[in-house]
């Protein structure tokens, strides 16, 4: 991108561009970026302390060298340096630019097709290239899947070591999802499940969980998962209110046994600050009694009961049975996951692991750089 032109206001300075639009940047903007090796180390960290810049900095010089920079001495003599590309790439009153498309959220229902989101494990472990578009399908949809994984006890683990870290719980590094006698959690039973998102009672609340499939010759026992966000949209054009009262009102997620008990008290929809979704904290089994303003507690069940209702709705739920050597990842701020009830009960054992999501951006950043170039 080159320079046109530029004016000098009081507080700013606005580029005209020659593609013929225009940016305006502040001057303590542009002094807290600048871009020397005073102020910036070679790793990229900032070492300029914002609170050292003069609140009234403005500068003494600005020159445009070759249309191409632009060249700033500051009233207390340091002096900046920043390329029209740079400048282009950071103008901070736009949306951000479109460098993440790929990863682009794409809601959906009961018509997505899950052998586009499957994956072959051999080939995730030795091309990078398909990891990298594994882990794209999978922040585009909140949930991936895998074949041919080993049916080996703990491959669940390996398959957290392609991509980041396993996230420990007081159920362990991975958990054995089967039978067991006096359970204290409904997941070791062979209940039904109602789709869910795992965990709403811990703060912070595992970001990945991942199921594999070891053994499964029983009756039932289907997975189901359900896409959140998609939900929680329909919810938001369908009625607002009950939309704001679930986004709104926190309410409380608890789980005891003989040795933990854990609760966190968040709201069953969380908004960015553009209103644009970022979480879904959905799991019925563990809801404590809710308390709010009394004049409130009606509305909130009709939102709660409404949401429910879809969410339970065949027409947004996804049905598989989980084969043996398959994997399983959801979102855990996205998508949630159940099961149907199940018989011939030794027979369908999965082992199951929770992940941090910033582990994956970061390969898939890394990924990006080698395959991309970026
Ligand atoms: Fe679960």
């Amino acid at each position: 991108m080159m320079i046109q032109s530029i004016s000098i206001n009081e507080k700013t300075l606005t580029i005209d561009w020659q593609s013929g639009s225009d940016s305006t940047f502040h001057y303590i903007w542009l002094r807290d970026n600048c871009q020397s090796p005073k102020s910036l180390h070679p790793n990229g960290q900032r070492l300029l302390q914002t609170v050292d810049i003069p609140a009234d900095i403005h500068p003494s010089s600005v020159q445009v060298i070759k249309e191409q920079s632009l060249e700033i001495v500051w009233a207390d003599g340091h002096q900046s340096s920043y390329s029209a590309d740079w400048l282009y790439n950071h103008v901070y009153d736009m949306p951000l630019s479109g460098s993440n498309n790929e990863m682009q959220i794409q809601l959906w229902n009961c018509s997505v097709d899950i052998n586009s989101l499957t994956f072959d494990y051999p080939e995730i472990i030795s091309k990078e290239r398909t990891l990298y578009d594994w882990l794209v399908a999978f922040c585009q949809y909140g949930v991936a899947f895998l074949k041919n994984v080993p049916t080996q006890l703990g491959a669940v683990e390996n398959i957290v070591d392609q991509f980041g870290y396993i996230h420990e719980t007081n159920f362990g590094r991975i958990s054995d999802v089967k039978i067991v006698t006096n359970a204290t959690n409904l997941t070791y039973t062979n209940d039904y499940l109602s789709p869910h998102t795992d965990n709403p009672y811990r703060d912070p609340a595992p970001t990945l969980m991942l199921l594999h499939c070891l053994s499964s010759d029983v009756e039932g026992g289907d997975s189901i998962i359900v896409d959140g966000f998609q939900v929680a949209e329909k919810l938001r054009q369908k009625n607002p209110k009950y939309f704001k009262l679930l986004a709104s009102i926190p309410v409380n997620f608890c789980f005891s046994d003989p040795n933990v008990e854990i609760s966190a008290e968040k709201t069953i929809i969380q908004v960015n600050w553009r209103d644009e979704l970022t979480a879904v904290c959905f799991h019925n089994e563990s809801l404590q009694p809710l308390r709010m303003d009394a004049e409130l507690m009606g509305s909130f069940y009709d939102a709660y009961r409404t949401f429910f209702e879809m969410i339970m709705d065949v027409n947004n739920q996804v049905q598989f049975k989980l084969q043996p050597g398959q994997v399983y990842m959801v979102d855990n701020r996205r998508v949630l996951h159940g099961r149907t009830a199940f018989f011939n009960t030794d027979k369908r054992h999965l082992q199951g692991c929770y992940a941090g999501i910033d582990g994956l951006y970061s390969k898939l950043a890394v990924l990006k750089r080698h395959i991309i170039g970026t």
